[in-house]
């Protein structure tokens, strides 16, 4: 080809290329600020963290806001309304991630309200990362945080006087699922959901990815059980380069795989967010299809471009979502 011939078609095909690139370009362009979280009861989790992202504010603002939010809710599954362990006492389990990979969790706290500030607490004030029990609620004290009352809501505490007369103090094992009502990530025999964990993630307008965890953990659980919630890489990841991962369900098995660190690392082999899930959610159904159909685990994961997607191992998860463009709630894929 001559110059004269290259150059006439380079003036034809200018436009053509040009559109493509901003195709391409748009397709690569970030969904930014972003807010997603786990359930249903992630709506107005979202809107408290939009109030932050919509003002610029860090995601690690928004994040913390969000599960604050949740936590003030007496009603809720999560915090001081949730449900107590075999003995009737509410512990609960929180943890935060921001996009330096700092990161702080407390497991086990009793009568402080909020467990994720005490999270954002050991993460910026302590050479830690976890604290656990009476020590974690010792430095929520020395560092502001009140002791607030040891009673149950109402309805943790007829539900645990409920439990207490059918279970006779034997530690919860082997759910069965015997509904598929949203809002349930494990079930009672009657079909009651036994706990909630709301995982939220959060992309700010700096591209910085942000994640916060907050649960009461597993209705009836021995006492100092501790689930994949404040656990770093189980409940919550955060990888400022390729995605942030959260979960809900049976934090044992989410353990057992270092479940959202897992997820983000087939982010990182170049998977969807929702194909990262199902693979994660395939690495849990493999050791034992027959006990998976016992259980539910759900993950929820965003990429650096603000996509998002989630996969349970059975029907019933769904996460909220809420950016510029939408604000509304997705049925999650299941395996089961
Ligand atoms: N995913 C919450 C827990 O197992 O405690």
């Amino acid at each position: 080809m001559n110059r004269r011939k290259f150059l006439n078609l380079s003036a034809l095909t200018a436009p053509l290329l040009l559109s493509k690139n901003a195709i391409a370009h748009s397709a690569q362009q970030k969904n930014k600020p972003i807010v997603i979280s786990t359930w249903d009861s992630g709506m107005p989790v979202n809107a408290a963290a939009w109030k932050i992202l919509e003002k610029n504010g860090s995601a690690l603002d928004a994040v913390e806001a969000g599960a604050i939010h949740i936590e003030n809710d007496i009603n809720c599954c999560v915090g001081l309304g949730g449900y107590p362990d075999r003995d009737g006492i509410v512990t609960l389990d929180a943890c935060i991630m921001d996009h330096n990979a700092n990161c702080g969790a407390v497991a086990g706290i009793e009568r402080i309200k909020h467990p994720i500030s005490v999270a954002r607490k050991v993460m910026e004030k302590t050479p830690h990362v976890i604290l656990v029990g009476n020590g974690a609620q010792q430095f929520a004290l020395e560092n502001g945080f009140t002791l607030e009352s040891a009673a149950l809501s109402t309805d943790a505490k007829n539900a645990y006087a409920e439990w207490i007369k059918k279970n006779e103090y034997k530690p919860v094992s082997n759910i069965e699922r015997k509904q598929n009502g949203p809002f349930a990530p494990n079930f009672f025999e009657d079909g009651t959901p036994n706990h909630d964990t709301m995982g939220l993630i959060a992309m700010d307008i700096k591209n910085n990815l942000s994640g916060a965890v907050t649960t009461s953990g597993m209705a009836y659980k021995v006492h100092g059980r501790v689930g994949d919630s404040p656990i770093i890489g189980a409940g919550l990841f955060v990888d400022n380069e390729f995605g942030a991962a959260t979960s809900s369900g049976t934090g044992e098995e989410v353990i057992r795989i270092c479940g959202t660190h897992l997820v983000v690392e087939f982010m990182r082999q170049g998977y969807s967010p929702e194909l990262a899930c199902k693979k994660a959610v395939e690495r849990i159904v493999k050791r034992d299809r027959e006990k998976a159909k016992t259980f539910q685990v759900g993950f929820l994961a965003m990429n650096k471009k603000g996509q998002f997607g989630a996969y349970a191992i059975q029907k019933g998860f769904v996460f909220s979502v809420k950016s510029t463009n939408e604000n509304k709630i997705y049925d999650s894929k299941f395996l089961i």
